[in-house]
Formats: C-alpha cells, structure tokens, sequence
C-alpha cells in the first residue's frame, strides 16, 4: 500500500495550496503537529535538560521520546546511538575531528568524486591537520553511481575511514551502499555514509547496512530551518568504547520529531512497501 500522501500534505499548511515544493536542500516545509508540538513545548517546559525539577525532567522525557522515534526511523537498535546536532555538516565536522585522534600520519581517508562537499571538505581538513592521504574515488558516468572497480582499487590502500553517499544530491542515483559497506569492512575501514538525500525517498534499516555512522538532515525532509539537526549512527560493532556522544543538543530542537516522524516510521514505510 502506498504512503498516503493526501493525509500526509493535509498535515503541511503551507502546501495547502496549488504548489509543489521540490527544492529540499533548501529547507522543506514544517507540519502543524510538528509545530504545535514546539509551540506547546516552549509555552509549558521550556528547560535545559537533566536538570532535578519538572520542566527539565519534562524536556529529558522529551528528548528521550524523540531519540526513539529518530531509532524507528532509521530501523538503529538502540535510542542511545542516535545524535542530534545542528546539520549534517557541522556534526560531520564533529565527528570527523572525534575520528581523527585515533588517525596517524600517512593513514588513508577514502573520499569521493560524487559526494557532496559536506562530506569531503570535513576529511580534506583532517588529512591536512593529521597528515593522512585522501584517496578520491571516481563516479561511473554512465550509471551516476559510484564506480565500484575504482572503489576496490581505493580499498587496497587500506583506509582508515571510508566516507560515501548513499543518494546523489546532483543526480538522485542511490549507490549500492550495504555492498559498500561490506567491502569498506572487509578492508578494514569505518564506514561513513551521508544520506541526508536518499532519507527523504527511501527507508533506512542502518541495522542492515551495517554501517559504523550514517547521517542525514532532518530539515530537508520534514521540518524547518530552526528545528534541523543531523543523527548518526553508530554501530557498537565496529566503534567499540570509543562511543562519540554530543549531550550539548537542546531539547527544543528536538521537540517536534515525535509528530513529524509518526507517519514515516520505519515500521509504516516498511509495513506500506
Ligand atoms: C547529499 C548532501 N549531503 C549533505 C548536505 C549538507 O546538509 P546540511 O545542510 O544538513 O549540512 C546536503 C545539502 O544539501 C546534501 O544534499
């Protein structure tokens, strides 16, 4: 069964007009709930968190409940392995600067001809700061998608970390990330994968992917500028101890997930596929 668009555009006034908004790397539009639930938030609890009175034990609750829709979502094991920052860019840059203590001079960072510069110029930094290597891999011209001889080649100079899209910005391609992810593994890299374009088209399980970070932008699916943050995963699995926590988040950023995540869980996508 198809998602039901009618219901979900009827939740989004600002589309209850002739109009089709196509431009999502610019911000998409802010659901009633999403708003109401802000606007509700900020009237009756508005605290910073883990504080020992009600209004902050109100806004802890809240930020639990919304790191438990945000694991529905991206199908993540545990509310605990998900982070909300600012955007993708910006925790991007946090994570990659957490990543680097354990880098060496000349150690191999895989980057990629077909991301977006949010997931570059973070590892172009770091190479620098560290003295480690980039190793470009190029995109198939033909297909869009990444080439994936290239990609083995690049994995025979044992990155560290491999850091790939999972949907193309310029193109809409979708790489064949979870096949990715096994070779970056089996190379023996942590896998950073930005899917800030394929979450708005497609479900997520990052249990599958078996990936070590995903990020992606909320902002550019279901909210507004003022309330956008980036969640990562990250896969015990392979970043075992070295758990990269960002507490500094505040709730009232994250107050509307629970209304604007609801009908794009990952049990309704998958359940409607
Ligand atoms: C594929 C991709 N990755 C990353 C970004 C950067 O996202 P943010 O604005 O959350 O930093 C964009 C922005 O359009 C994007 O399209």
């Amino acid at each position: 069964m198809p998602l039901n668009t009618d219901l979900i555009r009827q939740q989004f006034p600002s589309l209850n007009r002739p109009a089709v908004f196509l431009d999502n790397p610019a911000g998409t539009q802010i659901s009633k709930q999403s708003l109401d639930r802000i606007n509700r938030y900020l009237l009756e609890h508005n605290a910073n968190h883990e504080g020992m009175f009600e209004t902050s034990r109100r806004s802890d609750e809240v930020l639990h409940e919304a790191h438990g829709s945000m694991a529905d979502f991206l199908n993540a094991s545990r509310p605990e392995e998900i982070i909300f920052g600012n955007n993708m860019t910006t925790l991007t840059l946090h994570i990659s600067r957490s990543l680097a203590r354990n880098l060496q001079a000349g150690d191999n960072i895989l980057v990629t001809r077909l991301d977006h510069d949010a997931n570059i110029s973070p590892w172009m930094l770091i190479a620098e700061d560290k003295g480690c290597n980039l190793i470009w891999v190029d995109m198939d011209v033909e297909e869009g998608t990444l080439d994936l001889d290239d990609f083995a080649k690049a994995l025979e100079r044992k990155p560290k970390i491999a850091a790939f899209g999972y949907a193309s910005n310029l193109l809409g391609t979708v790489n064949p990330v979870k096949k990715l992810t096994k070779m970056a593994h089996e190379a023996g890299a942590l896998v950073y994968i930005d899917a800030v374009q394929y979450a708005p088209h497609g479900p997520i399980d990052v249990q599958d992917l078996d990936c070590d970070f995903l990020v992606c932008s909320s902002y550019k699916y279901s909210e507004t500028q003022i309330t956008r943050h980036v969640q990562f995963h990250s896969s015990p699995g392979h970043w075992k101890d070295k758990t990269v926590t960002f507490w500094n988040q505040i709730p009232k950023r994250v107050m509307g997930y629970n209304e604007c995540l609801s009908p794009f869980s990952f049990r309704s996508v998958h359940n409607d596929a």
